[in-house]
């Protein structure tokens, strides 16, 4: 039972507003929750609520606190919620919009990752075991993706391509996952500095030096690994690419890339040969969200050699996910809770994915806080892939930091891909 429920906004890590949630409990838990904010967000997104105007670019988020202080308290505080999944649902019947435009996506998914951890302090259990329990999951610690070359929406350099990512799949633990991150983040700093002069940061602490050819970014994140003295590939240290291909596609199936227009044939067969130089585990949107032809050529040229995950694509929603494993679209799902707006929709998106044999991704996002909850659901789902930007940044490390402390009291839990 909640026996209060306020919102304030805060400050996002790119300085722009996002809603903190606080709420107390009738055995005197002070419970706390705050939401992302992407950059690069999908069409069919659930909608956040801005206040317009001229401060801060219209991104206020004084009507999204208000919805948490006048009509979600009104709706939460009081009643007791047999589940996390009753409570969502009386939220989403107070907002009968599409994707929570009414009371603000950003309003509802802060409150309902408090009620989560609330839920989990009833049950006298961490988040993460509560999610285990609640889902029947078997809770592993994730192979972390760290975002270390940043281009696209998140970056001010000419590279098109959005995230290129490094994931120590071969580590023995998850501690050691992350500091072969931070070490290669290190090295690659370096390299950067050398070559380019400046070591500029894009949105979620990666490097962006002014290049614009995906071959030399690629080259660079494989100096970075080898001069940490670490061992690319597949098994080992392997990279993961985000191009989030919506920031570069140019209408009708037409991209372009490195100052090239290429068609749906030639983008796939570019990836085609950087699969086979590099060791590449994983390609995230690689086509736009509504280009389904384009996903289609992709899955019929890639599919099986690499993991095909699907993040505008799907934008968390389970009936966009069905519908992509229906028309073998790829074989994997990235899970963004603000995309969707409730926690137990996202439960849902990764029940819905497991039914279908694809892997999930849990995801931050480019705008971020403090908030380790994405630690607690990657580890509690057991979906073994977490993606939370560099291994540096105050609202990056957050996440990476929760898992270290998981893994270190509970040396009982398996590390890896699952
Ligand atoms: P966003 O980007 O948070 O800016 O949407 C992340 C992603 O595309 O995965
Ligand atoms: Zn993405």
């Amino acid at each position: 039972v909640l026996t209060s429920l306020r919102a304030r906004p805060i400050l996002d890590s790119r300085g722009f507003p996002t809603v903190e949630v606080t709420a107390t409990t009738a055995d005197g838990a002070l419970l706390r929750a705050a939401s992302p904010a992407g950059a690069s967000t999908g069409a069919h997104e659930a909608v956040e609520l801005r206040d317009g105007g001229p401060a801060f670019s219209g991104k206020g988020v004084d009507g999204a606190v208000r919805s948490v202080d006048v009509h979600l308290a009104e709706l939460l505080v009081g009643p007791t919620w047999s589940s996390l999944e009753d409570a969502d649902a009386a939220m989403a019947e107070l907002d009968s919009t599409q994707g929570y435009a009414s009371l603000g996506a950003n309003a509802v998914v802060a409150v309902s990752m408090v009620l989560a951890r609330g839920f989990a302090h009833a049950a006298g259990m961490e988040l993460w075991e509560w999610f285990a329990a609640h889902t029947g999951s078997a809770p592993l610690l994730p192979v972390p993706h760290f975002n270390v070359l940043n281009g696209g929406a998140h970056a001010a350099n000419d590279l098109d391509l959005q995230e290129f990512m490094i994931a120590p799949v071969g580590a023995r633990d998850e501690a050691e996952a992350v500091a072969m991150g931070a070490e290669a983040h290190h090295a690659l700093g370096a390299l950067v500095r050398e070559r380019y002069g400046t070591a500029g940061l894009g949105d979620e602490g990666g490097f962006a030096p002014a290049l614009a050819d995906p071959r030399e970014a690629l080259d660079l994140l494989m100096e970075g690994m080898e001069r940490a003295g670490l061992v690319p590939g597949r098994e080992e240290m392997a990279i993961a690419l985000d191009p989030a291909a919506n920031g570069f596609h140019r209408g009708g199936g037409l991209y372009r890339v490195a100052g090239r227009d290429m068609d749906r044939e030639q983008l796939a067969n570019l990836y085609t040969r950087l699969l086979g130089d590099y060791p590449i585990r994983s390609l995230e949107d690689g086509f736009a969200e509504d280009d389904l032809e384009g996903w289609r050529v992709q899955a019929r040229e890639l599919g099986g050699r690499v993991q095909l995950v699907g993040d505008d694509l799907y934008v968390t929603d389970p009936v966009r996910i069905r519908d992509g494993a229906a028309r073998g679209l790829s074989d994997a799902v990235l899970i963004k809770p603000n995309q969707i707006g409730t926690i137990s929709q996202t439960l849902a998106a990764i029940r819905t994915a497991r039914e279908a044999s694809m892997a999930c991704m849990i995801s931050h996002r480019s705008g971020e806080t403090w908030d380790d909850f994405i630690a607690d659901l990657a580890v509690g789902t057991g979906v073994g892939q977490i993606k939370a930007g560099a291994p540096a940044r105050g609202e990056r490390v957050a996440k990476y930091n929760r898992l270290m402390g998981i893994a270190l009291a509970h040396s009982e839990l398996p590390y890896g891909l699952s």
